[in-house]
């Protein structure tokens, strides 16, 4: 193992890149989908709970693991613990890592496809984009062609340590993206017919609540965050000493909730206003659909002057925000082959990518193992590397280490009240609370 690894050179970087894995299209194409599945504002409700008691002390607890061992994901525990079994939480984490990335590069593919036919100008003279989404869902070939393409783009990003590059870039196109999210959400709330879906989305009501609400919700807080497998702790283990973490991740999972809001504020009042059958669509809604994002707007780029451009602009700066999260994903895996095995950085990633590629091609072929590799991630195993990495900051790890890491070493002031709430937090709160959801979750 290479004993000086690399740390990003600017605070701004490391908000960048841990914002860049955090933002991609947990927000814009799954937020939607689950908030609809799980009956709108309620959901949102319990998502934002989700943020707050757990996955901001989650992701602190992951940069506490990573910047304390400056290793991989599972060399992490190995490094913290040894001797020990915690090892097997890294190697949940590398494993879904994995798991994660068959289906997300799939989605990836499908928002390159949609980049091309808005700059081709073939999205311009569709009629029915529903129709028109379902001929690229019913094309395997086409869409193994632009998953493999999004899966090289992302491991040559990789190997190339161009990453910099990559990070410079994202810092300047988020936050172009974040302020065509607010155009279109403006464009959107102005259309006729736009109050009830805000209403959908910020009005609670018991209608369509599910059993599963909890978990769903949960599962969504920890995809969106990019926490819960050991993520965090590969971006962690490469942040200087001088980062305030509960800063960063405060910062972090305030965009990133804010990115997943807007989303929804764009979708579901086109989707109502734009609908042609007003009185079902809060059921289809509801009957959900990984397509909202890929037919509700094009929909709505339709209503505007210069769709294609919009359209253009819109799925680019998507394909980017997804690539920032698809690198962190690959980054794990890869570290992790790299620093346990004697691998190459080079053959690790060519590793990784012929299984997420293998994945992929099955996830493009069978809608049913895409929505398993979806629901065993988001649902099982990030709430259950949640839970692990709770109990192991909160109980296994020296308290004073978690103290210095939290404080660096006592620079930062932190009351001690804060610190007790965080210990808490992760010694009780989190775990109770994500292992009741779970039961109730698989049980109701
Ligand atoms: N959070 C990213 C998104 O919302 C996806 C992602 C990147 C992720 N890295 C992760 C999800 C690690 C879970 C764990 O699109």
């Amino acid at each position: 193992m290479s004993e000086k690894r690399v740390t990003f050179a600017s605070k701004i970087g490391i908000v960048a890149a841990a914002a860049g894995s955090a933002v991609g299209l947990g927000n814009i194409w799954r937020f939607p989908s689950q908030t609809a599945d799980g009956g709108g504002a309620i959901f949102i409700l319990v998502y934002i709970g989700c943020i707050l008691f757990f996955g901001i002390p989650l992701m602190v607890s992951e940069f506490v693991v990573g910047r304390a061992s400056r290793a991989n994901t599972a060399g992490a525990f190995h490094k913290l613990a040894p001797g020990t079994q915690w090892k097997w939480v890294g190697r949940l984490g590398v494993l879904t890592g994995f798991v994660i990335m068959g289906f997300y590069m799939v989605v990836c593919g499908w928002t390159l496809d949609y980049f091309f036919q808005s700059l081709s100008g073939n999205l311009h003279g569709v009629t029915d984009f529903s129709g028109n989404f379902n001929t690229l869902l019913g094309n395997p070939l086409r869409q193994i062609g632009w998953m493999i393409l999004f899966t090289l783009l992302t491991a040559f990003f990789i190997l190339s340590g161009v990453k910099k590059g990559i990070e410079q870039s994202a810092k300047i196109l988020m936050p172009v993206l974040f302020l065509l999210l607010m155009i279109l959400a403006i464009r959107s709330v102005l259309l006729e017919g736009s109050a009830q879906g805000l209403n959908f989305l910020f009005k609670p009501s018991m209608e369509h609540v599910k059993p599963t609400l909890f978990l769903d919700a949960m599962g969504q807080a920890f995809f969106s965050l990019s926490i819960g497998m050991g993520c965090m702790i590969t971006y962690g283990s490469y942040f200087n000493n001088d980062i305030n973490f509960t800063k960063t991740a405060i910062q972090v999972s305030l965009l990133d909730s804010l990115v997943a809001i807007l989303a929804g504020i764009i979708i579901f009042p086109s989707a109502f206003a734009l609908t042609a059958n007003p009185g079902t669509i809060a059921n289809e809604l509801v009957a959900g659909g990984p397509g909202l994002l890929f037919i509700t707007l094009p929909e709505l780029f339709n209503q505007m002057p210069l769709s294609m451009v919009w359209a253009t602009l819109f799925f680019c700066l998507l394909s980017v925000a997804a690539l920032t999260s698809t690198i962190s994903l690959m980054e794990v895996v890869t570290v992790y082959l790299h620093e346990e095995y004697p691998l190459s950085r080079r053959k690790s990633t060519l590793l990784v990518s012929i299984g997420v590629i293998i994945l992929g091609v099955i996830s493009s072929l069978s809608a049913p193992f895409f929505n398993i590799l979806d629901v065993a991630s988001a649902k099982f195993m990030l709430p259950l590397g949640g839970f692990f990495i709770s109990l192991f900051v909160g109980w296994y790890l020296d308290k004073q280490l978690v103290y210095a890491q939290l404080t660096n070493e006592g620079t930062l002031k932190q009351s001690v009240w804060f610190l007790k709430i965080y210990i808490i937090l992760l010694r009780y709160v989190a775990p109770i609370a994500i292992l009741a959801i779970f039961i109730y979750g698989l049980t109701g």
